[in-house]
């Protein structure tokens, strides 16, 4: 995929304003951390981000779909969304950069990790659950680099699920790059 490709924008509403904000903030602050602002910005702009088409978006095997939607020319960041069918589960995974997610329409659910303090290294088997949540259109959460955050996504409903996905880096070889998988 091109550097500058910003494919489906048009299909996405304010979308492309959120990312030209994101693109704004990146450049214009000394930081590498942008996760908090771009969570901001994500807030504001998320009642009024239309649904992405998924139709050339194959479902994987974890029972949901990665659709790259932008990336920032420098590499700066990398805008995404991805459908969760019904029972959709991600592997247990950290992330190599900062990222932001918002939920579009449906419900999702996050199940957070830390590894314990008697680990003699951070890998699944030392790995507790700290907690479970659920959130619904309009939430935005935010995760920092690994080994903070360690959490697996899910879809707890019967209904189809849309989460848009800002990361602080540039996935545009790999789109999976971003993740750290913890297995057993
Ligand atoms: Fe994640």
């Amino acid at each position: 995929m091109p550097k500058d490709s910003t494919v489906s924008l048009h299909t996405c509403g304010d979308l492309t304003r959120l990312i030209n904000e994101a693109e704004a903030l990146t450049c214009a602050v000394n930081e590498t951390d942008h996760r908090a602002a771009v969570a901001s910005l994500m807030r504001l702009a998320l009642p009024h981000v239309g649904i992405p088409d998924f139709s050339d978006t194959p479902v994987n095997d974890g029972g949901y779909a990665r659709k790259m939607l932008h990336i920032h020319p420098h590499g700066h960041f990398s805008v995404l969304a991805v459908r969760w069918m019904p029972g959709a589960n991600t592997p247990v995974h950290g992330h190599n950069a900062w990222g932001c997610v918002g939920v579009l329409e449906g419900e999702i659910g996050c199940e957070t990790y830390c590894c314990r303090e008697d680990a003699c290294e951070c890998s699944m088997a030392f790995l507790s659950s700290t907690g479970l949540i659920r959130a619904g259109a309009g939430a935005v959460a935010t995760v920092g680099a690994n080994p903070e955050g360690i959490h697996r996504l899910f879809n707890p409903t019967e209904k189809e699920a849309i989460t848009l996905h800002i990361y602080g880096m540039d996935l545009s070889r790999d789109p999976l790059a971003i993740n750290v998988p913890y297995q057993h």
